[in-house]
């Protein structure tokens, strides 16, 4: 490696003008310049240490340089790293098989299948065209949510709601309408026989980490399944554990039972190497995209499905949905009890939670709590969000608690 990257050593200025020099600037001023990382710690070009309470936007479920995921990983790429999908590789077909395992809580129905692709947003993408193949040209009309983030390319982005990433990239694909949040009455009004599908995340985490109100997706399902739409789940953020359970719709008071027909998975999927998953339920959605119709070069890459199949299997073997919903209470009960006058409430479910604030300073907030050794994200003007990986021990939360109050104090000085 360091024949490739001789000047690895440089201070994190440098990197930051070779950045801005090299890089095209899509995401802003980079933070902090990061090196390397352990379990839940990061060390950026000039030493500093950080707690990641972001875990690369909810992705790296099992911390960093994770031993089993190194290992399975480095073991793949060294048996095979890659084939075009003319070919099928053991790791792509054991991944997919354990996908249709743990997406519903007692497995997939008959006929289900899985698509792989790269990102969130490809997975999007598919299940955009999956749900254009719906009805056969009879049903133009896609619905989903105010606040709703699917992600960046164009299907995707049209049922993305937020005028700043659509605007500049108009016209958009077509027959997206965006409903009231979790309004039952407005859905109800909307849905008909024209309709192909029904696109919902079941906890909003770009909104600033909004879980469906209680009742909102089990009339969902009735409304889709009586006028013959798709129920779309896009578990990107919220699946593979984030929330405590393997799937948010999971938990009763958000999902209320209900088995989707498609839902879309990435982010937490492979524990950091770039995958996406649609899942289609039931012979019926998964028959919807046929030999030619859609595909992608790297989809399904041994490598990337060889750290999915490892990061289930750490959940698995260490207990981590348990050590999800127990973390995850220790953070919301501990930030509560500080009862800072800064702080409105937490909500979110499992290690997916906002801070909520008292008043627009969310930006202050992160920068203070990053000058303190924290990395969070202000999600929303008023909301910090949490989403840490899943091996955070009780004594990073309580460093985390211990700290708040200055952080806050800091963050929310005028
Ligand atoms: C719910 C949801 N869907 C889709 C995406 C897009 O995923 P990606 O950034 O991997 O393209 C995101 C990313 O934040 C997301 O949160």
């Amino acid at each position: 490696m360091t024949d490739i990257v001789p000047e690895q050593q440089q201070p994190a200025a440098v990197w930051a003008e070779r950045y801005g020099n090299a890089l095209m600037n899509t995401f802003g001023a980079p933070q902090r310049v990061l090196v390397r990382g352990e379990g839940a710690w990061v060390w950026d070009a000039d030493g500093a240490r950080y707690l990641d309470l972001l875990a690369g936007i909810a992705v790296n479920t099992l911390g960093h340089a994770h031993p089993t995921l190194v290992s399975a990983v480095s073991a793949q790429l060294g048996t095979l790293g890659h084939v075009s999908n003319f070919f099928a590789s053991p790791t792509q077909v054991h991944l997919a098989e354990r996908l249709l395992e743990i997406v519903e809580p007692g497995g997939a129905p008959a006929g289900s299948r899985v698509f792989f692709a790269n990102s969130g947003t490809e997975a999007m993408e598919a299940a955009f065209k999956l749900a254009r193949r719906h009805g056969e040209g009879t049903r133009p009309r896609i619905l989903a949510l105010e606040g709703a983030f699917h992600g960046r390319t164009m299907g995707a982005l049209a049922l993305t709601h937020k005028a700043a990433y659509r605007d500049p990239f108009a016209p958009l694909p077509g027959g997206v309408e965006h409903l009231p949040f979790g309004h039952v009455d407005a859905l109800a009004a909307a849905m008909g026989d024209d309709v192909a599908a029904l696109v919902l995340e079941p906890v909003q985490g770009e909104a600033g980490v909004r879980p469906l109100p209680p009742g909102y997706l089990a009339a969902a399902r009735e409304l889709t399944s009586r006028h013959g739409a798709l129920l779309v789940l896009d578990e990107v953020q919220s699946g593979m554990g984030r929330t405590g359970r393997w799937m948010a719709h999971h938990h009763e008071h958000i999902g209320g039972g209900v088995v989707p027909d498609v839902v879309v998975l990435a982010k937490g999927l492979a524990g950091g190497l770039p995958i996406g998953a649609l899942v289609a339920l039931g012979e019926g959605p998964a028959t919807l995209l046929g030999p030619g119709q859609h595909g992608t070069t790297f989809g399904g890459n041994p490598v990337a499905a060889a750290a999915g199949l490892a990061t289930i299997h750490v959940i698995e073997r260490d207990g981590l949905l348990d050590a999800v919903v127990e973390r995850g209470q220790e953070l919301r009960e501990g930030i509560a009890a500080l009862g800072h006058p800064l702080v409105a409430g937490v909500r979110g479910e499992g290690m997916l939670l906002a801070v909520m604030l008292t008043r627009p300073v969310a930006q202050q907030v992160a920068q203070a709590a990053l000058a303190a050794g924290y990395i969070v994200n202000p999600v929303a003007p008023d909301a910090v969000r949490l989403a840490p990986p899943f091996i955070l021990s009780s004594e990073q939360a309580r460093g985390l608690i211990a700290d708040l109050p200055a952080i806050l104090d800091a963050g929310g000085a005028e």
